[in-house]
């Protein structure tokens, strides 16, 4: 088929290059020209594992533009994957995702699909429908579909090659009959249902997640104060196949562009509605407390950050991407340096971004060794493998102080006790195999 995907962030890009390489020819539309070129040439402007691969794999069926017109006016289905962000009172802004609609109204000259992949307000999906067919200036036949995304980052292509669900919303079984049909070579299960049903999907999924984490972060801070392990506790818990496994791994709370904006804006909409979700204001409210969990941990060990060398492993809001927003580093960094501190910072791939927010202030490190030479404390921000692997006996080695506060448990407390540290974690017992001496 032929496809259109507007939009070339980790939705739009991944979507656009995973429907390539399942058959179909697509066409990239972005505004920016600088973004376009380095597609052209396979190379992906955002960090994703195998993405680049899979581009070049694929470039003969894809193709990157700004001109939307020629990009939308033949297209059998057109994807919409542009961002949603939060606007200041927590509901999601539309703009960018009305954009491209009028666009589309604008250049579309055959009957054509609209999917709908942005995560968007329930009731959204109507709305753009509307949009589009009071602004058509031919006479062509269209749908609005909506196709929620599910896919992390970091594990972008995988969630979408190997989708755990396909949930199509659509109000004409013809337009559900063709995205079935764009799906056809996925080897995923699709749900088919109403468009608002779809839309709730999403939220309904990305907020429970959110709780699951905020319940167990909960959990973890009372694990401390009497003793549990919350490893533990986790693990005997998601054997329970009713409660699972996965997204019960207490840290520092949850950050990235999803879970933050989309409880947020379930919240709103649901207020707007007269009515109050107590559950997904709870995660919110335990996500940001916490963010600040390991500020509030080094406050047993000092009383000021002042004239303390800090040494910050990890920046971005989880490992396998360079992204920061809403990361527990952007809450806790501004912090420590208002109050004195003198920073060092590693992380493999995010310091170009954290670069462009604080360029001076933080001095950045090659090597995790680098960062801790000289250190009286260490942070523990993103669970890296290169952190997890990092051999423990190097911090009393390299530190003034082996003083480590872990906001991911990136260690097992066995070997931490043969390690000659101090090291506080989240929701287990704090290890001193040395004695702390207060700064
Ligand atoms: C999330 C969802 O997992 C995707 O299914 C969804 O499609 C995506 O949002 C979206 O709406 O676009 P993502 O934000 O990339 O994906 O990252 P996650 O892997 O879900 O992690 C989110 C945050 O939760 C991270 O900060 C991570 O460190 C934290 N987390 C995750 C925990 O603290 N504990 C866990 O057990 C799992």
């Amino acid at each position: 088929m032929k496809i259109a995907v507007a939009g070339t962030g980790y939705v739009g890009l991944v979507t656009g290059v995973c429907l390539a390489e399942n058959g179909h020819f697509v066409t990239c539309v972005d505004i920016d020209n600088k973004k376009i070129a380095l597609m052209k040439q396979g190379v992906s402007p955002i960090y994703e594992p195998g993405l680049d691969e899979l581009m070049k794999k694929n470039i003969d069926k894809l193709n990157f533009t700004t001109n939307y017109k020629d990009a939308y006016k033949q297209a059998d289905v057109i994807f919409i994957g542009v961002g949603t962000p939060e606007k200041q009172d927590g509901s999601a802004n539309l703009g960018y995702v009305y954009g491209v609609a009028e666009q589309i109204a604008q250049s579309i000259e055959k009957d054509c699909i609209v999917v709908i992949k942005s995560t968007v307000p329930i009731g959204t999906n109507d709305k753009i429908e509307s949009l589009i067919k009071n602004k058509l200036i031919n006479n062509v036949r269209v749908a609005v579909v909506s196709n929620p995304e599910f896919l992390a980052q970091g594990t972008a292509i995988r969630d979408t090659l190997h989708a755990s669900r396909i949930v199509i919303g659509a109000e004409e079984s013809y337009a559900g009959e063709i995205l079935k049909e764009v799906y056809k070579n996925f080897n995923a299960p699709i749900l088919v249902t109403n468009r608002k049903s779809a839309e709730m999907i999403k939220y309904a999924s990305n907020d429970f997640l959110a709780l699951k984490i905020s319940f167990i972060n909960e959990i973890a801070n009372l694990c401390e104060d009497i003793g549990a392990n919350i490893e533990d506790v986790a693990l005997g818990m998601g054997y329970d196949r009713r409660i699972g496994n996965r997204f019960l791994n207490a840290g520092i709370g949850y950050g990235g562009s999803c879970f933050p904006k989309d409880t947020k804006a379930l919240h709103w909409l649901a207020n707007f509605h007269d009515q109050e979700l107590k559950t997904v204001k709870a995660a919110i409210d335990v996500n940001e407390n916490q963010k600040l969990k390991l500020i509030k941990k080094s406050r047993k060990y000092f009383s000021s950050f002042n004239g303390l060398n800090v040494a910050i492993l990890g920046l971005t809001f989880k490992p396998g991407t360079d992204d920061l927003r809403e990361a527990p580093s952007l809450v806790n960094i501004p912090i420590m340096l208002e109050d004195g501190a003198s920073i060092k910072a590693w992380d493999p791939v995010g310091v170009k971004n954290f670069k462009r927010i604080y360029p001076n202030e933080v001095m950045y490190c090659t090597s995790i060794e680098d960062t801790l030479k000289d250190a009286d404390v260490c942070f523990i921000f993103t669970e890296w493998e290169e952190i997890k692997h990092f051999e423990l006996s190097k911090y009393c080695d390299l530190m003034k102080k082996p003083l480590v506060i872990d906001g991911r448990n990136c260690y097992d407390l066995n070997s931490v006790k043969k390690a000659n540290i101090i090291y506080d974690s989240i929701g287990r017992q704090r290890v001193v195999s040395l004695e702390p001496e207060l700064v």
